[in-house]
């Protein structure tokens, strides 16, 4: 068995090399003049089960996937299995509007032409896993975004919508807390409001856990009403930190005491380790 990192997760898959004790085959990428991109693996895998480990962001990532799915299967690889840190695109998982593609499916679709399974992080919904053709699995980063957090003091974990609901409740078991949900309205692509709630925050250290953190609008709203409210410390943690433009100024701006992701997307804030749950998923599904 081989491991395969793209460019974009090379140290996620150098972790997982460690955790699953599976040597890395070496490759060869590069760029043409024009841009385009030169991609070749220098190690014998005829034979082999491969694991090739891309974030699918930005989109330079997904050709490079493409193509190193392809060099793999070319090399004749026995098995691919693709891991996914960040599955990018997962937004768009549904026709919001006539005329719009279901972004999430259309990619999924490519990526399942050359692999045999697929393995990602926290998708955005569960049901993205369903437009892989082949057997695709997710692991949660939330268990160890909530160790990391669990000599905080936090007392209080929310989540900044319903639907993220259940990822605090499973953050405040392990970290021992009280656990609650804001009421998130999104207006469009940039904009969000946090309708007020009352909430028992005066004094308290909370933390807002969320699958990603994009402009930041969606935290930086939270944390203003819950400034409001008299919360104390306020942590945010996220399995996928896309910090869009200007994101970390805005959540610094807001008063935030820490902003916390994991490596699925490498950045100053990837203080969670992804490659430990993907490696115990990995051995214990026997994928
Ligand atoms: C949306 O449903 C997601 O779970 C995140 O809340 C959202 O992507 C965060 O985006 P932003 O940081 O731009 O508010």
């Amino acid at each position: 068995m081989y491991i395969i990192g793209g460019t974009a997760s090379k140290t996620v898959a150098e972790d997982l090399s460690k955790c699953l004790d599976v040597p890395l085959a070496r490759t060869i990428l590069k760029r043409f003049p024009d841009n385009e991109l030169y991609v070749c693996i220098t190690d014998d895998i005829l034979g082999e089960d491969v694991i090739i480990v891309q974030t699918t962001y930005p989109d330079p990532n997904i050709v490079e996937l493409f193509l190193l799915q392809d060099a793999v299967k070319e090399a004749g690889a026995k098995k691919i299995i693709v891991v996914i840190p960040y599955f990018g695109y997962g937004r768009q998982d549904k026709k919001f509007e006539n005329g719009e593609p279901i972004s999430a499916k259309a990619i999924a679709k490519l990526i399942s032409l050359n692999a045999d399974e697929i393995v990602t992080v926290d998708p955005h919904k569960e049901h993205i896993l369903d437009f892989f053709s082949i057997p695709a699995l997710s692991c949660s980063a939330v268990p160890e975004l909530a160790k990391y957090m669990m000599n905080k003091n936090i007392d209080l974990v929310l989540a900044p919508d319903k639907g993220a609901f259940d990822r605090a409740k499973q953050a405040s078991y392990i970290i021992n807390c009280a656990f609650d949900y804001l009421e998130k309205n999104r207006i469009d692509g940039e904009t969000i409001e946090i309708k007020p709630k009352n909430l028992d925050v005066n004094n308290k250290n909370v933390a807002i856990i969320d699958d990603i953190i994009s402009t930041g609008g969606t935290m930086a709203k939270s944390i203003v009403e819950l400034k409001k409210q008299g919360a104390n410390k306020i942590f945010v943690a996220c399995t996928h930190g896309l910090f869009a433009g200007e994101a970390i100024k805005h959540l610094s701006s807001t008063g935030c005491n820490e902003i916390i992701s994991t490596d699925t997307i490498k950045s100053a804030f990837s203080k969670v380790k992804i490659a430990p749950s993907i490696s115990h998923l990995i051995a214990s599904k026997q994928v």
